[in-house]
Formats: C-alpha cells, sequence, structure tokens
C-alpha cells in the first residue's frame, strides 16, 4: 500500500476523534517508518490544524522520525538516572561511532533499567544494560555483521 492510500486510511479511522493528531501521526510513523514531509498539508486540512501545528508537534516529540530510519534504530538513554552513571559519554561516543553509519541513533528518555543504566535499546525488542563504550562497539560490530 502507498503512502497516500496508508495515510487515508488512518485519516478516515480517526475523523470524528477529538485530539486525534497524536494518534496519528504514531499511525502513520507505525506504517511507514517516519512521518513523510509531503503528509504535514493533508493531515493539517483533515483534521483542521494548521501545518506549524501538525510539523510543531512532530518536531517536539523525539519519537516521530521525520525521515527514514537506518538499518538499525539504537536508542541511548538521555534521562536523569542514566545521565548520572556515564549516560552522556556514551551518548557522544554512540553519536561519533554512528556518524555516517546505516544505523539510526534516537535519544529516549527512560527505558525503565534506571537502576542499571545506562540504558541502550536496539530495534524496538532488545534491551542492553550498564552499557560502556567498548560494549557499545561489540553490539555495533555484531549489528553490522548481520547483513
Ligand atoms: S533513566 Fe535511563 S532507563 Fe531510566
Amino acid at each position: 500500500m502507498d503512502t497516500n492510500a496508508i495515510l487515508g486510511r488512518i485519516l478516515h479511522a480517526h475523523r470524528e476523534q477529538p485530539g486525534a493528531l497524536l494518534p496519528v501521526l504514531h499511525e502513520i510513523q507505525e506504517a511507514v517508518g517516519f512521518i513523510p514531509p509531503q503528509t504535514v498539508p493533508v493531515i493539517a486540512t483533515a483534521l483542521n490544524l494548521s501545518r506549524a501545528e501538525v510539523h510543531g508537534v512532530i518536531s517536539y516529540y523525539h519519537h516521530f522520525r521525520q525521515e527514514p530510519a537506518g538499518r538499525h534504530v539504537v536508542r541511548v538513554c538521555c534521562a536523569e538516572a542514566c545521565q548520572a552513571v556515564g549516560g552522556e559519554a556514551l551518548a557522544e561516543h554512540a553519536r561519533t561511532r554512528l556518524a555516517g553509519s546505516e544505523v539510526t541513533l534516537e535519544p529516549v528518555y527512560c527505558l525503565g533499567l534506571c537502576a542499571c543504566g545506562p540504558a541502550v535499546q536496539v530495534d524496538d525488542t532488545q534491551l542492553h544494560a550498564a552499557m560502556t563504550p567498548a560494549k557499545f562497539d561489540a553490539l555495533l560490530a555484531r549489528l553490522e555483521s548481520e547483513q
């Protein structure tokens, strides 16, 4: 199904729902993998919002991607408990290691592993606790070998 058909189906399903913007955006990202820029004016018209309002919500929430993700998505926890045990240095290490890579790096704000941070999530399915730069490099090598 192409993006326009997906968008039409999602907007139709939420046409009577007050406050439909967030559920619509979640469903588009779930179905397409990101929020394509050309969908913003269509969403705005359908929900009787301005383009700026729709764009503002997309940019406010770190969850929403405005371009396709790489082959893998790695999220490094940037919330307080992880920051207190090296999360900031880990995030910087990850930014450096992943620059130009096919792996998308995203911040996340708590993965529920606060007692054993820094925490990392891979592809919505794997959680890793007590992450270090060396363990991160090993994880990345494993992801890159899974081609
Ligand atoms: S603060 Fe990082 S997992 Fe909760």
